[in-house]
């Protein structure tokens, strides 16, 4: 949501910063903008994606070795070249990007509209590059000529800004002259890469995996001062500390698209391994989490979109496996569960990129109450991987297309492992996981694509989809939904089968398409909502390891039992890519949407 990328170095910037954009384009992409210092701050910034900016405005001519850029999802103000970043101050001497959300900046945008300042945008962020000019004990009159500045030095003008600022924020600040980027990180991601040739900040490590793999987490509040080739982190009192350097496992070549043309098809691809590589655990964490979740009094699940499918999942599994019940809850939602919540009480956060705002916000909550916390998350090193006691690290490396794909399905396979672990069968558990890998190639490969791409075909031009199933196959319809909707932007819906008949049932009509997800153990009970669809003149596409008669479209995939949420979801996967494809939309980046959501 909103990526930022900076670097100072020995290189000219603005090929850097491009290629990092690019990189970091899945964070947001309705517009996009660069500040590059040499003797003066070269900024460009446009509506549209950074390939528009390249293009429209000969960003390559811009000097300067260091530079900031940034892509932005908006939140305060509509999709305008104004609204983007860079945000600069009256004379453009000083530029900022931010991503989050400055809660008091209307009060702070007065304070300085009274003091003379004149703002360019409807933006939250820009009250930063103003406060910093403020700050550096401007003389003369800001609505005169230009300023003389004569004040503090940029460093302390920008730490006085931040002090100011309440909210959310990860933000880089330049000034004409300086050679130095100033950062900071308040509840919004940012990381720093160290290289030979240079520094570079963004909001996680993917975007400059191709210059680094040795990287700093920041820890909240820090703040960062790196000029020529020194870089300072100081802690929220300003006082110098040291900050260890990780390398990141990832490969670079997981951060490319290699010969695909879309991210989202590389990822469905590799879940034949990444489910394999979601069982490369711990024992003796997965024991420690198997036994809080036995001692805990009141267990919660708590995630946003395919994350919270995934726990709903988990809650299936934890029943059916371990007998044990759990609480899932929409992380957004969380609050109206918080007086519950006591040190006996665990919380089990999941997500993916591990910075989405709302899980965070539960997590604190749950933490200040004393409960423990249990994280499940793909991004070592994100903000939820340091604010667990228990942390299990999905490893399937990064995820680019926005939709979560592979990241799902080891989602899963790590609910079923610590359901198992409960049950004292966690290894026959990850035995199932490495039986089912010919399944998910197969399920990926093309003959398969090109049964979907025919069917994709024929759905493309619908106004509404629906789907269902029962128990671990309600979960899975509801999943499939979203991946359909959220790349297709044709409705999908689901319901649990046994829910139609309270209302959906309205919803049918001759030709309406209908998925339905069958499991060998709930097959009788489905394939009788089934029929009542097909009466209304519904369309039926079943999903399932055998085609029964009442089916008009059958797509085949094996039962695996209680695994069978993964092997349903990856051809649901698929028919969505073909569908954004057949409708020449980008299915890495849906409209309106971003990857990591890290404003509340
Ligand atoms: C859907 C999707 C989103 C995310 C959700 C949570 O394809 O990707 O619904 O699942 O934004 O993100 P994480 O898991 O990063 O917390």
């Amino acid at each position: 949501m909103c990526g930022i990328f900076g670097y100072i170095g020995s290189e000219k910037a603005t090929p850097i910063l491009c290629r990092g954009l690019k990189n970091l384009e899945y964070r947001g992409y309705d517009s996009v903008g660069i500040a590059t210092v040499s003797s003066q701050l070269g900024i460009r910034k446009e509506v549209g994606r950074i390939d528009d900016l390249v293009s429209r405005l000969n960003i390559e001519d811009v000097e300067g070795s260091l530079g900031i850029g940034h892509t932005r999802w908006a939140t305060h103000g509509p999709v305008t070249a104004e609204n983007s970043h860079p945000h600069t101050d009256c004379f453009d001497k000083v530029a900022i990007i931010h991503n989050g959300i400055i809660e008091n900046y209307l009060e702070l945008k007065t304070k300085l509209v009274e003091r003379g300042h004149r703002f360019s945008s409807d933006t939250d962020s820009e009250v930063i590059a103003h406060l910093i000019e403020d700050n550096l004990s401007f003389s003369g009159t800001i609505s005169g000529s230009e300023s003389s500045w004569n004040g503090s030095s940029f460093e302390d003008a920008c730490v006085a800004a931040f002090k100011e600022l309440r909210g959310s924020f990860a933000v880089l600040a330049v000034r004409e002259g300086e050679d130095k980027i100033v950062a900071v990180r308040k509840d919004s991601p940012l990381v720093v890469g160290l290289a030979e040739n240079g520094t570079f900040f963004a909001s996680d490590v993917a975007p400059f995996l191709e210059w680094t793999k040795e990287v700093v987490y920041l820890e909240n509040h820090d703040i960062v001062m790196a000029e020529g080739s020194e870089v300072r982190f100081f802690d929220g009192g300003f006082a110098e500390v040291k900050r260890p350097v990780s390398t990141v496992e990832w490969d670079i070549e997981e951060a490319k698209k290699g010969n695909f043309d879309h991210f989202m098809l590389k990822e469905i691809t590799e879940q034949a391994e990444t489910i394999q590589r979601a069982c490369v655990q711990d024992m003796a964490v997965v024991e420690r989490i198997a036994s809080m979740i036995r001692s805990g009094f009141g267990v919660f699940f708590v995630a946003c979109g395919s994350s919270f499918h995934a726990c709903l999942t988990g809650s299936y599994l934890f029943s059916k496996v371990a007998k044990l019940h759990v609480n899932v809850v929409l992380a957004s939602e969380f609050e109206n569960y918080e007086h519950f919540l006591t040190d006996r009480t665990l919380i089990f956060a999941v997500s993916q990129s591990g910075e989405t705002a709302d899980v965070l916000e539960a997590v604190r909550a749950a933490k200040r109450r004393g409960s423990r916390v249990v994280s499940i998350t793909n991004v070592m090193g994100s903000s939820l991987s340091r604010e667990a006691d228990e942390l299990l690290l999905m490893n399937s490396g990064p995820e680019i297309c926005v939709l979560s794909t592979k990241t799902y399905t080891s989602q899963v396979v790590m609910m079923g492992l610590l359901a198992c672990a409960l049950d004292g069968n966690y290894e026959s558990c990850v035995q199932k996981v490495k039986d089912l890998y010919m399944d998910v190639y197969n399920l990926t490969a093309k003959s398969m694509r090109d049964r979907l791409k025919d069917l994709a075909r024929d759905l493309a031009e619908k106004d509404h989809i629906y789907m269902i199933g029962r128990g671990l196959q309600y979960t899975t319809a509801l999943e499939a939904a979203l991946k359909v909707k959220e790349v297709s932007y044709i409705h999908t819906e689901a319901f649990a089968g046994g829910e139609l008949k309270h209302g959906p049932l309205a919803l049918i009509e001759k030709g309406t398409p209908v998925f339905v997800f069958v499991s060998r153990d709930n097959e009788d009970r489905i394939v009788s909502n089934a029929q009542e669809v097909k009466a209304r003149g519904g369309y039926l596409i079943g999903v399932s390891d055998w085609d029964n008669p009442v089916f008009d479209r059958w797509i085949k995939v094996p039962d695996c039992g209680d695994l069978n949420p993964i092997i349903q979801a990856i051809p649901m996967q698929v028919l969505a890519y073909e569908l954004a494809v057949k409708k020449n939309l980008d299915p890495d980046k849906p409209r309106n949407l971003a990857k990591s959501v890290t404003v509340l």
